[in-house]
């Protein structure tokens, strides 16, 4: 299979600190990864180099993305940030369709409505950020993002700011959107039932400085459903081997 990312070699340091001191992530086409970790081990750090949002210390040893060398600002990569990362003063639309406008693109009007749709924004499309709440803020992120079609998405928490409720409705939402419309994503959460349920594979992440504790390709196959995957025969054992792996990831830190 092609690997649509891969990078090696991601090393990260702030002050003194070293937050990733040689991290390394391979990522197949259409593949759904997310990567859990404990709080401050590192993951959003990770997400923002990949992004090209790289603080000055950064150095990767090389990232590319089908082959070609990601570059900021990279139009390939869309990015989902967990504080919703809203234009204040533009409305939901206007939020929307505010990376196509940046990169001069034809504006895609059947998938904007169609996203509207999805996402049940569209009652809500003429309004500002600050009339929303968090579930719905954070629905226009991820319409904001995956109306450009990105070849890489990259998610940073997206669901962690909103109520229990809202966020299992929305992550069913996020899977039907993935799965009606394969796409290569990158999930960062550290929430582990989060990760079983939307994920082909979970790689855990001790730190800092961010490492790679354990990789592993779900049992659990698409189509899936909340219920589906929490029924699964699996889901204990696997559930249990991420447990274990975020405990030895925290200790060895
Ligand atoms: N811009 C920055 N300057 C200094 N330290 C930072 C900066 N960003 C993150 N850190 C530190 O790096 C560590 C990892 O942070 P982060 O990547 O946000 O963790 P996570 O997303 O896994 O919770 C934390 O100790 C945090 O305080
Ligand atoms: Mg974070």
């Amino acid at each position: 299979m092609t690997q649509t990312l891969c990078v090696e070699d991601v090393h990260v340091t702030f002050k003194n600190a070293t937050i990733i001191d040689g991290m390394s992530l391979t990522v197949d086409d259409d593949e759904f990864v997310s990567i859990v970790g404990t709080s401050g081990c590192g993951k959003t750090t990770f997400l923002r180099a990949l992004g090209g949002l790289l603080p000055l210390s950064s150095r990767i040893g090389r990232a590319e993305l089908h082959g070609e060398p990601l570059r900021t600002p990279e139009p390939r990569v869309a990015m989902v940030f967990q504080h919703f990362g809203l234009f204040p003063w533009k409305t939901v639309e206007e939020n929307i369709l505010y990376g196509v406008r940046v990169q001069h693109r034809q504006e895609p009007t059947e998938r904007v409505q169609r996203l509207l749709d999805v996402m049940h924004l569209d009652d809500a499309r003429r309004k500002y950020p600050r009339q929303l709440s968090g579930g719905m803020k954070q629905r226009t992120g991820i319409a904001r993002a995956l109306v450009l079609e990105p070849e890489l998405l990259l998610l940073d928490e997206p669901l962690s700011a909103v109520d229990a409720i809202t966020r299992e409705v929305m992550q069913q939402e996020v899977i039907h959107l993935i799965e009606s419309e394969p796409r290569t994503a990158l999930l960062v959460t550290h929430d582990l039932d989060e990760a079983i349920i939307m994920s082909d594979r979970i790689v855990v992440l001790g730190g800092p400085p961010a490492h790679v504790v354990l990789d592993v390709r779900s049992p659990i196959d698409r189509p899936r459903t909340l219920e589906s995957v929490r029924s699964h025969p699996d889901y204990l054992t696997l559930r249990k081997e991420l447990w274990s792996a975020l405990e030895a990831g925290r200790a060895a830190a």
